[in-house]
Parts: structure tokens; sequence; C-alpha cells
């Protein structure tokens, strides 16, 4: 019997994943033509693939054409030409043994509406972030407060994106619900100070997130995977708790239990980080709260790191590592000493300099 932690298989739904490790979401911001991304890097996640991760997630593509983009390049998964950009790419994720995850989300309040084609920008209440644009050095506009409109045609966006998705031959869709984009600010009382049934009570703030998850449901095929990806950091203000207390944090994960989902992909910013004022890390929070997989992020670099991290999670994904070093999989089964990358080494994501 295999007993490795790590390359011990693990049979998710339909899909047996040969190891523990895969490749977290990243952008790259190369779709500079028609929402498609470049082409080395596509290549990119094949051969990360091919060098042994058992899971691959595409970088977070955005869900539709009015608002929901937040960075320059950004890929989107509506069009049949976007569709056909993908199929190799799914094909050889799958000949190479691994499971291939569509990531999409709606970034909210965290654009500027010069990038989005429709110019607009929307939030679940129009508050803006304290911390400054990074790509534009100005604060970030006021978003329109959503309207019950918006908020049917962001949950269509994520429907068209999914079907795209089922379309190009993905194993499965995740919902982006983390790091304060769209989501995110319906499920945090930070930025959503909304008096309707969308805002208010814990269970209010979730009905967006749920409503989402039961439009998308329906166009997963019973053997795909659908999974949701939740953090209690954001991108901006990024030392702010987005969940005021463990309950609330605990009580969002028991409803999501209650979905049609596969896995909750947990993004911490450092997997070790006691949460909420606890003895405890934000897996083994959310392992109190639900019985569904989960994965884990967050400065998992080396052997050691990732032992660590699947004590209390199923599936531990890996971002600068395995962008950097296109043999961590192989590193890591080897016990290599390896360093934990800094944020600013994996900047050349954002770069045309095709990735080793
Ligand atoms: C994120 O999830 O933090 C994220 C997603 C897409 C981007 C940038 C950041 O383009």
């Amino acid at each position: 019997m295999n007993t490795d932690p790590l390359f011990s298989p693990f049979t998710l739904e339909n899909f047996r994943l040969k190891n523990r490790l895969g490749v977290a979401p990243m952008t790259r911001m190369s779709s500079v033509k028609d929402s498609i991304p470049r082409e080395d890097v596509l290549e990119f996640l094949v051969r990360r693939a091919r060098n042994g991760a058992a899971l691959i997630f595409t970088e977070a593509i955005v869900t539709d054409y009015e608002s929901a983009q937040g960075y320059p390049g950004q890929a989107r998964l509506v069009t049949q030409r976007q569709i056909e950009a993908w199929k190799p790419v799914v094909r050889a994720i799958r000949d190479a043994g691994a499971v291939s995850i569509m990531q999409m989300f709606h970034c909210g309040r965290v654009a500027w509406p010069e990038i989005n084609p429709a110019g607009r920008i929307i939030a679940p209440s129009p508050l803006i972030p304290r911390d400054l644009n990074p790509l534009t050095g100005k604060p970030y506009p006021v978003p329109d407060e959503m309207s019950l409109f918006d908020i049917g045609h962001v949950i269509l966006g994520f429907v068209e994106t999914a079907k795209g998705a089922i379309n190009a031959g993905f194993d499965g869709v995740e919902i982006h619900g983390a790091h304060g984009y769209l989501i995110n600010e319906f499920l945090s009382a930070y930025t959503n100070q909304r008096h309707d049934a969308y805002g208010g009570t814990v269970a209010n703030r979730y009905r967006f997130a749920q409503e989402i998850i039961q439009a998308v449901a329906p166009v997963i095929p019973a053997d795909k995977l659908l999974t949701f990806r939740i953090s209690d950091w954001g991108v901006v203000d990024m030392d702010v708790s987005l969940f005021r207390t463990k309950e609330e944090y605990q009580q969002i994960i028991t409803s999501l239990s209650q979905e049609p989902l596969d896995a909750i992909s947990v993004s911490a910013y450092d997997f070790q980080t006691k949460a909420f004022g606890t003895d405890r890390n934000i897996a083994q929070l959310t392992r109190e709260a639900t019985s569904l997989p989960i994965m884990i992020c967050g400065k998992i670099y080396d052997r050691a790191t990732a032992e660590m991290a699947l004590k209390d999670a199923d599936i531990a994904l890996s971002a600068k590592s395995i962008l950097l070093n296109p043999d961590w999989v192989e590193d890591v089964r080897q016990g290599k000493p390896l360093r934990p990358y800094h944020s600013a080494e994996a900047d050349i994501a954002y770069t045309t300099t095709p990735l080793p």
C-alpha cells in the first residue's frame, strides 16, 4: 500500500488524482486578443501536467463582457473561438494523466472601468478599498451598487462560462469566491452593506454565492467536478479579516457543504497561520465544518511544508513554487531542499517572457 502522504492517489468523485499536488489558479494577463491566453501560457499548464501535477487549475477566467474584468489581458470562455483554443490544452492535460479545472470569477469592485468592454464597475455596495489600484496608482472608482438585474446578469455570466468550460472538455469548474472579488464581496460584511435579501445576516450575504452555485450546477454533467474557492483575505486591504469570527466563517463553510459541490478550496496566505484568534489554522477550521474534500495553498514550497499542509487537507496547491520551478513536483518527491519564492520573483508571470 502506498502510504506516502503526498504521492498516494486521491479520489475526487469520478476522478482519481495520482497524487496530492496541484497547480493553483494563477493569472497571467496574456489574453490580449479575443480573450484567449497566449500560446506559451497554455503550454505552461500542459508542461506542469506532464511534469507530475495531478490537478491543473486554469488562471481565473472572467465571466462576462460588462463588468467582470479586473485586470488587463484576462481570459474569457464563452465564444466558440475561445472554446476551441482551450480544447487541445484540456486534451493534453488529460493525456498527461492530470485533471483540469477551469476557474471563473467576477472581479467586482477590484476593477476599473476602462478595461471592461462596457466600462462599468459593480459591487454589492458602493464602497472602495482603502488601497490604491496598484496597476493605475489611483483609487479604485466607486462601484455601482448592484441592482437585482445586475445580480441576474452576473449569474448568467457564470453559467455561460461554465458551459464554455464543459464544451472545451474540462473535467471541472471552480467558482472563485475568494480574494476579495465579487462573490467574496457579498460574503463579507466588510464590503457588503446591503439592506435587501443579499445583505445583513450571514445567510443573506451567502445568498448570491448560493444562487451562482445553484445556477451553475445543472450545466455541470454528473461525472464532472464543481468546486468553490474561499479565503479570509483579499488582494486589496489585505490585512482585513473578511469574516469577523470563526463562527461566521464556519457557517458559510457549512452552507457550502449543503450545495452540489465536490470540494472546497481554501486560499490561505500562509497555511500555518492560526485563524480567527483560535489555535487552529484555516484548514483545520474548515475541516471542522465540512466533510467535503479540502484543497489548501499558501507557502507550501517543499516536502515538509506540503506534508504539514496535508495533515489538515486533501490536496495541496502550489502557486509560486510550481510557477517558477517546472520540476517542483519531482523535487518535492525527492525531498530536495527548496526555498520559498518571493512575490516579486513571480512577477515574471505578468511579462511576455515564457515561463520555464
Ligand atoms: C486572484 O485570485 O487573486 C486573482 C485572479 C485573477 C487575477 C489576479 C488575481 O487576474
